[in-house]
Formats: C-alpha cells, sequence, structure tokens
C-alpha cells in the first residue's frame, strides 16, 4: 500500500464559549478526537448531521486553524505552526457557498491568478495568465469566461471556478465542505463528475464533507461517520452502505432511502435532538437517541476499534455478534 498523503491523529477542537453574565465560560469540543488518512487518488466521505463538527475539521486539515489537540501529518512532515506557511499550500478547500468565498468584483481570470501571484514570485504574469486559462479548461469553463465576472455565472459554473481556484497551486489534497449542497439536484452530478475526473487525472486526495449520504454514495472510496465531534463509524463506502454497523449510520442511511435503493428497510425515526456540544453525555453519545440502548451505554463509551470496518457501538448490527 502507499503511504498516506495526510495522516490524522487524535485531532481535536475546543471552543470557550461565554455562559453570558452569571455562567462561567464552557468549553465546547467541537472535534473531540478524530483519526483519518488520505491516498492520492482516494476520497475520504466524512458524514453526519449538521453540528457534528465537519466543517470544524474541514477547516484544521486545512490549516485555517489550529488544531487543539493531536497531530497532523502531511507527506510525513509534522504541521506545525512554522511550516504552516509551507505545507497549506498543498491543502486547498473548496466551500459549499461558492458566491460567498468569490470576490464579485474580480474578474474570472484575476480570481484564478490571484494564488499564484501570492505564491509563486517566480513566475511570470504569462505564465500566471496561460496556467489560469488551462485550468479553467480543465473545469470545463470556456476561454471567453476568463474575463467574466462571477455573477454572471450559474450556481454550477460558479462552484468550477471555485474548484478552479482551489487547484491552481497543484495542492495534493482537496478539502471539500459540502461542495454540491447549494446546487440545484440536476447540477449537483455535473460537479460531482467534475471532481471525480480531476482526482483521476490530478491524483488528488479528496476530504469530501457532507450531511446528505445521496451525495457521499458517489464519491467515497472509504467514509467516516461523525456524531458530536467524535467518528462512531468508520468503513469502506461499501461496507458502510450495505452493512451499517453502527444504529446511527443506520438511522441516517434509513433517512436517505436513495443512498442505498437495495435497503429497502423500515424508516427509523429518531427520538429527540442532538444533545448540545456543550453537554455531550457520559456513555455513548447517541445512547440518549438510540433504541437499542442498554444500561452500559450510559456507563462506557464504546471506542472505536479496528482497521477496515469498525464502529463505536457496544451493540452494532449486522456484525455477527456484540462487541
Ligand atoms: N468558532 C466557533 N466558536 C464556537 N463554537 C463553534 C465555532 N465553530 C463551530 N462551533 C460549534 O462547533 C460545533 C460543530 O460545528 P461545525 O463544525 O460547523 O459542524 P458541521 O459542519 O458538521 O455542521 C457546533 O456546535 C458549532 O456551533
Ligand atoms: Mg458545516
Amino acid at each position: 500500500m502507499t503511504d498516506p498523503v495526510m495522516t490524522a491523529t487524535a485531532l481535536e477542537r475546543h471552543y470557550d464559549v461565554s455562559g453570558g453574565l452569571f455562567r462561567k465560560a464552557r468549553t465546547l469540543k467541537a472535534v473531540a478526537g478524530v483519526d483519518f488518512k488520505l491516498y492520492a487518488g482516494k476520497t475520504l466521505a466524512v458524514v453526519g448531521e449538521s453540528g457534528c463538527g465537519k466543517s470544524t475539521l474541514a477547516r484544521i486539515v486545512t490549516m485555517i486553524e489550529e488544531p487543539t489537540a493531536g497531530a497532523l501529518k502531511l507527506e510525513g512532515n509534522l504541521v506545525v505552526p512554522q511550516n504552516w506557511a509551507s505545507l497549506r499550500k498543498s491543502v486547498q478547500i473548496v466551500f459549499q457557498d461558492p458566491y460567498g468565498s468569490l470576490n464579485p468584483r474580480q474578474r474570472v481570470g484575476t480570481i484564478l491568478e490571484e494564488p499564484l501571484k501570492i505564491n509563486r514570485p517566480d513566475m511570470s504574469n504569462v505564465e500566471c495568465t496561460a496556467k489560469a486559462r488551462e485550468m479553467l479548461g480543465l473545469v470545463g469553463l470556456r476561454p471567453e469566461h476568463f474575463e467574466r465576472y462571477p455573477h454572471m455565472f450559474s450556481g454550477g459554473q460558479r462552484q468550477r471556478i471555485a474548484i478552479a481556484r482551489a487547484l491552481m497551486l497543484d495542492p495534493k489534497v482537496l478539502v471539500l465542505d459540502e461542495p454540491v449542497s447549494a446546487l440545484d439536484l440536476s447540477i449537483q452530478s455535473s460537479v460531482l463528475n467534475l471532481l471525480v475526473d480531476l482526482q483521476e487525472r490530478l491524483q488528488l486526495a479528496y476530504l469530501f464533507v457532507s450531511h446528505d449520504l445521496s451525495v457521499v454514495r458517489h464519491v467515497a472510496d472509504e467514509v467516516i461517520v461523525m456524531y458530536l465531534g467524535r467518528a462512531v463509524e468508520k468503513g469502506s463506502r461499501e461496507s458502510i452502505f450495505n452493512a451499517p454497523f453502527h444504529p446511527y449510520t443506520k438511522a441516517l442511511l434509513s433517512a436517505t432511502p436513495q443512498a442505498n435503493p437495495r435497503l429497502k428497510k423500515e424508516r427509523i425515526k429518531l427520538e429527540g435532538e442532538i444533545p448540545s456540544p456543550l453537554a455531550i453525555p457520559d456513555g455513548c453519545p447517541f445512547a440518549p437517541r438510540c433504541w437499542k440502548v442498554q444500561n452500559k451505554c450510559h456507563q462506557q463509551r464504546p471506542g472505536l476499534a479496528g482497521e477496515a470496518h469498525s464502529a463505536a457501538c457496544f451493540f452494532p448490527e449486522n456484525s455477527g455478534g456484540t462487541a
């Protein structure tokens, strides 16, 4: 097996949240211990409901924020503040809302050339323009689009521009935070197909963040299911979609019938709300909503053990017994 492009070990990100006038500040653990490896040409998808820490994880991986604890390694180099500037070029991000992330006053050509102007003083203006034009073609836009402004494009085209900009510095890792969630359903698949093509052509490692399992099913090689800042299940796309272990994963899948039409199961209705990340229950964080809950689940927190397919659950589904 080839070496991973990126390795994340026990990543955590805490925020101090003010408790108001008479309450003391509390710590919110947005990401509470996540491990993964990314490989060239492969996609790791991170799924989970809103608020489970996906975007926070994306920001840590992109070196927009420092982790509170844990380690990130890029091509064997430990990421530390001293080398952020040089390493972060290799990890680029595409956000959900392409309009918000593109400067409306800049022409597309300027938007694409900007990362080169900042980071590649060795490149001449002519070289920068040539590279920007090449990238425009690579994401399926036309040469005349170079001179236009972001508002003159459709949502799908704007996301193509954002993808092109993210690729200008030849990154190794592309972090995609809900990259098609703001797009019409009819446009989503064309952007997903573009991402798949680009990955194959450029051998990019993707960290693909989405709350939408039907989207993840199209692109993922491996999947991490997150709940309240933790990975509760990890496995290949096939194992997660065809034989999920964790009751939470099963519930998510049952709420997304198009994610696996073969799993024609009853819809599992999750009881209650996600607990506040400020008051994560002791024991299994999913226990208050789980229909398989037993005493043990309230007393101990199950760990995520095993390499290939694992779930943090004492009473998993589909695994031929209890852990
Ligand atoms: N800068 C911040 N300060 C305080 N809390 C934050 C901050 N960013 C995110 N959070 C909290 O961390 C949790 C995870 O958020 P986020 O990573 O955006 O989740 P997701 O992308 O899965 O919806 C949420 O409870 C959110 O309110
Ligand atoms: Mg998010």
